[in-house]
């Protein structure tokens, strides 16, 4: 579903533009055939991710079933991907990155498709007429590769001692299904995991049954809300998994097998549920069916992600041997922001990552430690205003320019609307925005409106400039 980037966002606004002008051109142009069908692009054009995400269909929902087997390092995978055509189709492209493709079919036709580059070309037997639903099977297979793209350390399907963790942003997904790489588009999913006995896989939302035969275990999870790809995780090994719920939605949690019950790791995902609801107060109800999180031992997992209903947390947070509730208030405030309200464009990430480093403000001032103002005020001593924070560009995705510099303007801007105004602020976009796709320009309008001020400049000052901005 890509409702947002193409029906809401000003960008989605301008992108359609640009593409109903490529159509007319193309009309006399080659590319296009009698019949009105085209190729979808092979990109979305994004400069964070140049090759990723692609054009001309909007998928609804993917049904994943895969076998993995740590003794060989082997994924053997079916995909069933439902999508509608955005306009007529004579081809379309699938991100997959590696792995051999076996078979593709188009609502259950044979397709041709070539497979080369991280791109995975299907050419229907007859074009998709704009608007059509179909859906495309891929049957595929291999050893999958790591991303090493040098953002944080990279991502991507990695295996480990005791099995394998799939998990990275912005690159993840395509490592280990075909899809269509970009968080504009977002789906639904039914995630089927089969290993050996014995070991737990892990992935997004509501458990389903389990069932065993031959040796081999298959795991089921569906996620039913709208889930960019990056949030998507596959975490196989281990692990001591406990199956709970919280406020009527199942909560499953897990720790590698070696680690006690008792630890740090345990204690802080024990707080999963009552953190969430103290978000939840902040923000709004919480957005999705199920809730979660699990610990990883493997230490090339350098951070957490905000894998949607299910964090993924590296080992390095617990270090310290006491329980870390920070990183799961971060974490968990990224369900509403960045998961269920998503970024229609990587230049926008401090709309996942100012809230979330705000959050943790908000959390250690409700937690009897640093007050949110002290901390802005830290922070601010601190800042180096020559890093932007909006459009921070590739290399400084991650950076305190979008993390610090990101709370920074949340806290300003609720000095300068005050508290009424602000949390309104924050129920609104989560409440009006939620399974969808926005824009910080979509961030500013919803802020405008509700406080009946004109914030166009206080952004300016707070997310662009390069000198320091006026204390609120
Ligand atoms: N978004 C994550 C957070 O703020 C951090 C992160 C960025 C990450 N890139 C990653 C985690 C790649 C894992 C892999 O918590
Ligand atoms: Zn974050």
């Amino acid at each position: 579903m890509s409702g947002g980037w193409a029906g809401r966002g000003a960008r989605g606004r301008v992108a359609v533009a640009v593409v109903a002008a490529l159509a007319l051109v193309s009309c006399t142009g080659p590319g296009r055939d009698d019949d009105g069908f085209r190729a979808g692009s092979a990109d979305l054009a994004d400069p964070y991710v140049p090759g990723s995400g692609n054009g001309g269909y909007d998928v609804a929902h993917y049904r994943l079933a895969v076998r993995y087997d740590p003794a060989n390092d082997r994924l053997a995978g079916r995909a069933e991907v439902t999508a509608t055509a955005t306009h007529g189709l004579s081809r379309f492209n699938l991100d997959l990155a590696g792995l051999d493709v076996s078979s593709v079919a188009v609502n259950g036709v044979p397709a041709e498709y070539r497979h080369a580059d991280g791109e995975l070309v299907v050419t229907p037997g007859s074009g998709l007429a704009t608007g059509s639903r179909f859906t495309v099977e891929v049957v595929y297979a291999g050893v999958p590769e790591a991303v090493t793209d040098g953002v944080l350390g990279g991502g991507g399907f990695q295996h480990t001692e005791d099995g394998a963790i799939a998990l990275g942003q912005p690159h993840s997904a395509a490592t280990w299904f075909p899809v269509n790489d970009h968080p504009s588009d977002k789906a639904t999913y039914d995630i089927e995991v089969t290993v050996p006995d014995g070991l737990a896989a892990l992935s997004n939302g509501v458990p389903g049954e389990r069932t065993s035969a031959d040796g081999w275990t298959t795991w089921r999870w569906a996620e039913r809300s709208p889930m960019a790809s990056y949030l998507t995780t596959l975490v196989i090994g281990d692990y001591r998994v406990d199956t709970g719920s919280h406020g009527g939605k199942p909560l499953v949690t897990a720790v590698p097998s070696g680690l006690p019950a008792t630890g740090p790791e345990a204690r802080s995902l024990a707080r999963t549920g009552e953190i969430a609801d103290f978000l939840a107060g902040r923000f709004g109800p919480y957005p999705f069916e199920a809730y979660g999180g699990v610990v990883v031992a493997d230490t090339r997992i350098g951070y957490a992600l905000e894998t949607q209903s299910r964090p993924v947390y590296g080992p390095g947070f617990f270090r310290q041997g006491e329980p870390n509730y920070g990183v799961v208030v971060h974490e968990l405030a990224h369900q509403w922001f960045g998961n269920s309200v998503a970024l229609a464009g990587w230049r926008d990430i401090w709309l996942n990552e100012g809230f979330a480093s705000y959050a943790e403000w908000m959390w250690a001032e409700h937690d009897g430690g640093t007050t949110a103002q002290r901390n802005f005020e830290l922070q601010y001593a601190a800042t180096d205003w020559s890093r932007r924070t909006l459009d921070p560009g590739v290399g400084q995705m991650f950076s305190t320019a979008v993390y610090k510099r990101g709370a920074l303007t949340v806290h300003a801007l609720r000095r300068t609307v005050g508290d009424d105004a602000f949390f309104e602020i924050l129920r609104a976009w989560t409440t009006e925005r939620r399974d969808g796709t926005a824009t910080t320009a979509d961030f500013v309008a919803l802020a405008e409106r509700v406080s009946g001020r004109s914030l166009g400049s206080f952004f300016d000052a707070w997310l662009t400039n390069t000198t320091p901005p006026a204390l609120p």
